[in-house]
């Protein structure tokens, strides 16, 4: 699965560089002599460029951020409706409301991310925006969403918090709409602790981020950071050296880390035997990122059958069934007891994610599960299934 579980002996020794060599400048700006001229955000930066083959980057503190700090700089104002999907972490939504802006919520179809005719049929005069989510590192139907987007001219940001890594018929997840948004948290491909990843080839759009997520600071080169010039004003979203320097390290693993993952999921997929489950549609089998296998049963009480019975053979889940109440909009009751649009039907409108959700399972695939550990839960699986 993540980064976290390679987290070693290279984000430590740049860290250990970091305290024997810039004085333990912390900063990603200004104290060029003191820092020895090392500004870690930035090569960060830059390689995540290089790395995903885009103009620019922008480091700020979180993938929540990440999109607040985006749809600042797409211009998306207090009012304008925001379409994403009933699937996703809390964070997206969140990120809307605290922009001011009304998150128009659909459903997701059997790949699990959004339904492009839900998509379609929710888009009114005061649509500004579509958040398509790729979920558990299968790439949402870009082809189809990207098309709904053009012709009704809107722009489209990729919330790919979940899928650094995975490619979509050759593109880089986050690379395929206007602009991509990453998260570096705890659980995500790569890790900075936390942290995350503003992605694009506008330059009117990352101008006006990386202004933003840093009090409006220009950087202009001809003043010192005391008299910098400025426009706008912003916010302190700004990502230190230690994370930065940790998240080059974790950057080189990044292709490591897909490739185990598509090794591992195959082989547990392969060896699941019965014909009492679905898996999850894939948009690109080869190019997802495959850091989770998610299928569902007939029906609820079968799938709440096997998953206890997989708990109590040690293993866990990831997002479905137990984290649930984070990830699917029809459990948010804290957020849309205010949202005229939803205030008395938020746990009912998804119905038909509810239903698809309700029956299914999502299994992390871990990088450092050795063949003998894949063996043995597959073997454990087989067991549950085949006593169902
Ligand atoms: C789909 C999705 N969007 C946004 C976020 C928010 O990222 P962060 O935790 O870095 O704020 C997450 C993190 O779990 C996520 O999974």
């Amino acid at each position: 699965m993540p980064g976290f579980e390679l987290m070693g002996a290279e984000e430590k020794a740049n860290l250990i560089e970091i305290f024997e060599t810039s004085n333990g400048v912390m900063f990603p700006h200004g104290f060029d002599a003191l820092r020895n001229g090392r500004f870690r955000v930035r090569e960060f930066e830059k390689k995540f460029c290089e790395k995903l083959n885009i103009k620019h980057a922008q480091a700020v503190t979180s993938g929540t951020v990440a999109q607040l700090v985006a749809m600042h700089a797409m211009g998306i104002k207090p009012g304008d409706e925001v379409i994403t999907q009933s699937f996703t972490f809390v964070a997206t939504v969140e990120a809307i409301l605290a922009l001011g802006a009304i998150p128009v919520i659909v459903d997701i179809d059997d790949t699990y991310n959004m339904d492009p005719q839900a998509l379609e049929n929710a888009i009114t005069d005061k649509t500004k925006l579509i958040v398509p989510v790729h979920m558990l590192g299968n790439p949402a139907s870009m082809d189809e969403i990207m098309a709904i987007a053009a012709r009704h001219k809107l722009p489209v940001l990729e919330d790919s918090c979940e899928a650094l890594g995975a490619t979509y018929k050759g593109q880089w997840a986050g690379t395929i709409s206007e602009v991509g948004i990453f998260s570096l948290d705890f659980g995500k491909t790569i890790t900075t602790g936390e942290g995350g990843m503003i992605i694009t080839n506008d330059d009117a759009v990352f101008k006006y981020a990386k202004e933003y997520h840093d009090h409006g600071h220009e950087s202009n080169p001809a003043f010192p950071r005391g008299k910098d010039t400025r426009s706008i004003y912003g916010m302190n979203y700004r990502m230190n050296e230690m994370q930065g320097a940790v998240g080059m390290a974790q950057l080189e693993k990044l292709d490591y880390i897909v490739s185990k993952n598509r090794e591992n999921k195959t082989i547990l997929k392969k060896g699941i035997q019965t014909d009492k489950i679905q898996f999850r549609r894939l948009t690109d089998a080869a190019g997802e990122l495959a850091d989770t296998l998610i299928f569902n049963f007939e029906n609820t009480e079968l799938t709440g059958r096997f998953v206890k019975a997989y708990y109590e053979a040690g293993y866990g889940t990831k997002n479905v069934p137990d984290a649930i109440d984070w990830h699917f909009a029809g459990t948010w009751n804290q957020m849309f007891s205010d949202v005229p649009a939803y205030r008395d039907s938020w746990s009912t409108v998804w119905a038909k994610s509810a239903a698809l959700l309700n029956r299914s399972v999502a299994i992390p695939v871990m990088v450092k599960s050795t063949h003998e550990d894949l063996e043995k839960q597959i073997a454990a699986i087989n067991r549950i299934l085949s006593a169902l």
